[in-house]
């Protein structure tokens, strides 16, 4: 046997020489860290299903907010869990609902040390669940539904949000909410587009920690996970329209549409990594399955190495910690 020429192993001999060639680097700045908030609750409750995440009263919040800052993140993007819900979801539209209350807070609290961003959609408001309102016969709306959204982007524009995340997948989203927004002189108020989104099984502890009143599924607004190409449709789109950072979300499962949508557009591309995401390797990890600390950097290495530039992850404040060592 003739011995190889050419040895790739070489340049990984030494922890040095393999942090000299490395590709990829996660950067605490690109990470952005989801936060729960919930009206009426003077202490955070756990989040079972995600263990070391809660649902943060309103004082708790700015906690995290401020450590989240301390520690370099990029921003957040805050979801709010109201006391009650009706069928149209005016909690989100209420300026002294609990995630436009929020909004103010927490700006207050970190000023332009973080991107602050709110999660655009009905479903945490709605009590049947849905991302938007819903015509007599039980579908959902959606030319109703961006009136709505028109709205919501107004109620949290004025309580000080930096960007908008329009996450309901209704056709059209991005350019009304850019256009209300333009219309009340909030033209520097950013939009994050949920663009590729999918009707994912991933979401399923996510649809505890907003304690969710959903029954059923959101197959008919998003996506399908068999479909690539029409992610790439849907980020395209967005950016049409005016979205300044476009998402894919998922993100473990979807590391081919970020690449896709990286190459075909010139905007930041976001990537949410996803409650599921995180309960499988919490749980795996706590059952001494899966060496918890080095999955978790490999796997928002992978998803930075597909194409995102920015990571949305309920391990962001740790992760920062750890990609600092
Ligand atoms: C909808 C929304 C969802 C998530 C973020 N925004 C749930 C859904 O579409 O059902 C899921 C996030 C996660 O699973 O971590 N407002």
């Amino acid at each position: 046997m003739t011995p190889p020429v050419v040895r790739p192993r070489r340049l990984r001999t030494t922890p040095a020489l393999r942090r000299m060639v490395a590709e990829t680097a996660v950067r605490p700045g690109q990470l952005v860290l989801p936060l729960f908030v919930r009206e009426g609750i003077s202490a955070p409750v756990p989040v079972s299903s995600m263990p070391g995440v809660v649902q943060h009263s309103r004082s708790s919040l700015l906690k995290a907010a401020h450590e989240a800052a301390s520690l370099g993140l990029g921003g957040l993007m805050l979801f709010g869990i109201p006391e009650s819900k009706d069928a149209t979801g005016s909690g989100g539209i209420d300026p002294a609902g609990i995630l436009n209350l929020a909004i103010t807070d927490v700006v207050a609290e970190v000023g332009d040390a973080l991107t602050v961003m709110s999660d655009l959609c009905l479903d945490e408001f709605t009590d049947h669940g849905h991302c938007g309102v819903l015509t007599p016969d039980g579908r959902v709306d959606n030319d109703r539904t961006l009136a709505a959204y028109a709205q919501m982007a107004l109620a949290q524009a004025e309580s000080g949000v930096d960007m908008v995340g329009p996450s309901g997948m209704m056709d059209g989203q991005v350019g009304v909410v850019r256009a209300a927004l333009d219309a009340a002189e909030h033209q520097d108020v950013g939009i994050l587009a949920y663009s590729a989104k999918y009707a994912s099984a991933f979401f399923g502890p996510f649809r505890e920690a907003v304690s969710s009143s959903l029954i059923g599924d959101r197959r008919t607004y998003q996506q399908d996970p068999a479909n690539a190409l029409e992610g790439v449709r849907e980020a395209l789109l967005d950016v049409e329209q005016g979205a300044d950072v476009v998402m894919v979300k998922p993100a473990l499962g979807y590391l081919d549409v970020i690449r896709r949508v990286r190459d075909a557009v010139t905007v930041p591309v976001a990537a949410y990594n996803v409650s599921g995401e995180y309960a499988m390797v919490e749980a795996a990890a706590a059952n001494g399955w899966i060496d918890r600390e080095p999955a978790i950097v490999e796997a928002l290495t992978s998803i930075h190495r597909a194409g995102a530039d920015v990571i949305l992850t309920y391990w962001a404040a740790e992760a920062a910690r750890l990609l600092d060592r």
